[in-house]
């Protein structure tokens, strides 16, 4: 698919080494956008890198901790020498498929500590950091990825759960005080979605309550929510912001 219908925007895209923020880098990408990939792990980075542009996509891999304030801000400095117009960025880097489900008695401090640095300070930091480049590119959209198992109250994670619900309150409070300078920020909020990558955060007795919970009956790919990312960083959604949008099958009616 090329449209065309991102042509000329900058977009970083963090936690974009596998999983679903490689396929909305790929997705975007294909669309025009130049893609800045970012992620903690180099390998599977340098891989998907080399993936996209096999593909002749535009694409550039850097490699971050997006929880390290000191690496947040070189990064972002250094990003805006080489790209001063930023037009998108994909907060989706989180802790997540590596997680052992267990009751919140059993967490222990660290881990929620951790859990809290990546899921929602590292987004924090990365939009406050960028800011002077989202500023620059005139009209910008900053897309948080949330998740439905807030809205269910799943449990096993609880970690997860509290730091994915405080990206609503993050993006609320984002889209007031950067509606002056035409930033749109949005949550894209998934439920489950079927990946390449192995993880523990679902149980079959889980996946079959989800299955009969959905209106639409069968599993998510990536493939079915791309486009709504992409619908988001493109101008098609420039009077939207603020907003959640819940690529769920129809999961919860909110
Ligand atoms: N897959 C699902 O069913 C689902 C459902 C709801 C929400 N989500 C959310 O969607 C996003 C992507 O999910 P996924 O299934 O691809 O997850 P994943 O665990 O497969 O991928 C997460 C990526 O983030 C990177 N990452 C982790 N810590 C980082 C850090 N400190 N700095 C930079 N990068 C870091 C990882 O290396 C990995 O590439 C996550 O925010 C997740 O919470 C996923």
């Amino acid at each position: 698919m090329n449209n065309g219908k991102l042509m000329g925007k900058t977009v970083v895209v963090t936690g974009a080494a596998q999983g679903i923020g490689k396929a909305y880098a790929e997705r975007l990408a294909s669309e025009g956008a130049q893609i800045i990939l970012v992620d903690l792990k180099p390998e599977p980075l340098a891989e998907a890198v080399e993936d996209l542009r096999a593909k002749g996509l535009s694409a550039e891999g850097k490699v971050l901790d997006v929880s390290n304030e000191q690496d947040v801000k070189r990064f972002a400095q250094e990003l805006g020498q080489q790209h001063p117009k930023i037009h998108g960025l994909i907060n989706n880097a989180a802790i997540f498929s590596t997680i052992k489900l267990k009751p919140f008695w059993e967490i222990d401090a660290s881990e929620w500590d951790r859990v809290m640095a990546v899921n929602i300070k590292g987004p924090w930091m990365l939009v406050g950091a960028l800011l002077p480049y989202l500023r620059a590119a005139g009209s910008a959209s900053v897309v948080n990825i949330g998740s439905d198992a807030v809205w269910m109250g799943k449990a096993g994670y609880m970690h997860y759960v509290a730091s994915k619900a405080a990206v609503y309150g993050m993006t609320h409070a984002m889209a007031r005080e950067l509606g002056g300078d035409d930033i749109r920020v949005n949550t894209l909020s998934p439920g489950f979605t079927e990946t390449n990558v192995p993880r523990e955060t679902f149980t079959q007795a889980q996946l079959n309550g989800i299955m009969s919970a959905q209106s639409l009956k069968r599993v998510a790919n990536t493939d079915d929510i791309v486009g709504v990312a992409s619908f988001l960083i493109s101008d098609d959604s420039r009077w939207l912001t603020g907003q959640t949008l819940h690529t769920t099958g129809g999961l919860l009616f909110r």
